[in-house]
């Protein structure tokens, strides 16, 4: 009984590399409002359930204890009609109430009255997320991947768009799912007001990889987000040794610089994750591994081994050019 209770929970909160991951413990306003809602159809779905099948076990009952004949139900027997109309009238009431309340909430998950809206540009990819910062003037907009920072108490205005395929944006404990669709700009707002890692999955199949798809939301307050801006606004660190100055060379002329950007490097490709500031991220390859130098080492010397289908090719690299691009890269901070 612990157990099957124990596994429910652990089925519920679906816990992945980073943060939970539950629509039953909502951390946001949107979230909040969708929460409410189901609340509603569980009550209204449990109240007929249980009259339903009340009604079906008292009849069995009654029909048991007392044998009479079949009765002779005529067209205008008064009775009948009366139970009619009030199990239509419970069943148009229950539904009405149902089919309001979702109105409601979906118009107040479109609609945000908050012209302080932080704006970013989530696009996704097979199997990553490029996050984009545009707030405020150009010259403070920044790139990341694979992970979102947001202050609490201030809305998200959240514009979804796609690299490739349909994939879909799916943070439970913060919003409701967003689809993100080739040619076409979706918005989502996210208000959190609970500080903590909240972890977002890609909702819709894309692939091979569609699972190992997810998208770590640390939600702290407004001083930490500042300082966390402030980082990422910050070119990459140069190197401090030898040997990170030998694994930044080998990966601006190796094949690493045509898709990754390092910005204060010679590496600008946009077609994979800007890798900045790499190693202050949770996770590698789109929280499929949680984030260690070692995690790292092997995902550069075998990235097909670690997920399968990735992209991201293995680069013949010798042992100490692979070393030193690990050493250069986990000094990312
Ligand atoms: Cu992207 Cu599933």
């Amino acid at each position: 009984m612990k157990q099957a209770a124990s596994g429910l929970i652990a089925l519920l909160l679906l816990c992945g590399c980073s943060g939970v991951q539950t629509p039953l413990d909502p951390a946001g306003d949107q979230a909040a409002s969708i929460h409410t809602m189901w609340n509603v159809m569980l009550v209204v779905c449990s109240f007929f359930y249980a009259l339903v099948i009340g009604g079906l076990l008292w009849a069995v009952v009654r029909r048991r204890r007392e044998p009479v004949p079949e009765p002779q139900a005529s067209a205008h027997d008064p009775g009948i009609e009366r139970t009619l109309a009030v199990w239509t009238g419970l069943i148009l009431a229950g539904l009405t109430l149902l089919i309001s309340w979702s109105f409601f909430v979906d118009r107040s998950l479109a609609q945000t009255h908050d012209d302080q809206a932080l704006h970013i540009t989530v696009t996704g990819y097979q199997w990553w997320w490029r996050v984009e910062y545009q707030d405020g003037p150009v010259n403070q907009w920044f790139e990341t991947a694979n992970e979102i920072h947001l202050p609490a108490g201030r809305t998200a205005r959240i514009k979804l768009e796609s690299g490739d395929v349909i994939h879909s944006f799916w943070a439970p404990n913060l919003a409701g799912k967003m689809d993100l669709i080739p040619g076409r700009h979706n918005v989502l707002d996210i208000t959190p007001r609970r500080i903590g890692v909240y972890r977002s999955q890609c909702a819709e199949f894309c692939g091979m990889q569609h699972a190992h798809m997810a998208l770590p939301i640390t939600v702290e307050s407004p001083e930490a987000f500042k300082v966390w801006r402030a980082h990422q606004l910050q070119a990459a660190k140069a190197p401090t040794s030898q040997q990170e100055a030998f694994g930044k060379a080998v990966f601006e002329t190796k094949a690493c610089a045509f898709c990754h950007k390092i910005d204060g490097a010679d590496a600008g490709g946009r077609t994979a994750p800007n890798l900045t500031h790499l190693a202050s991220r949770p996770s590698l390859a789109a929280d499929a591994i949680p984030y260690s130098r070692g995690a790292l080492a092997g995902w550069i010397s075998d990235p097909q081994g670690m997920k399968p289908g990735t992209k991201m090719p293995n680069v013949p690299l010798t042992s100490a050019e692979s070393s030193a691009v690990v050493a250069y890269l986990d000094s990312l901070k």
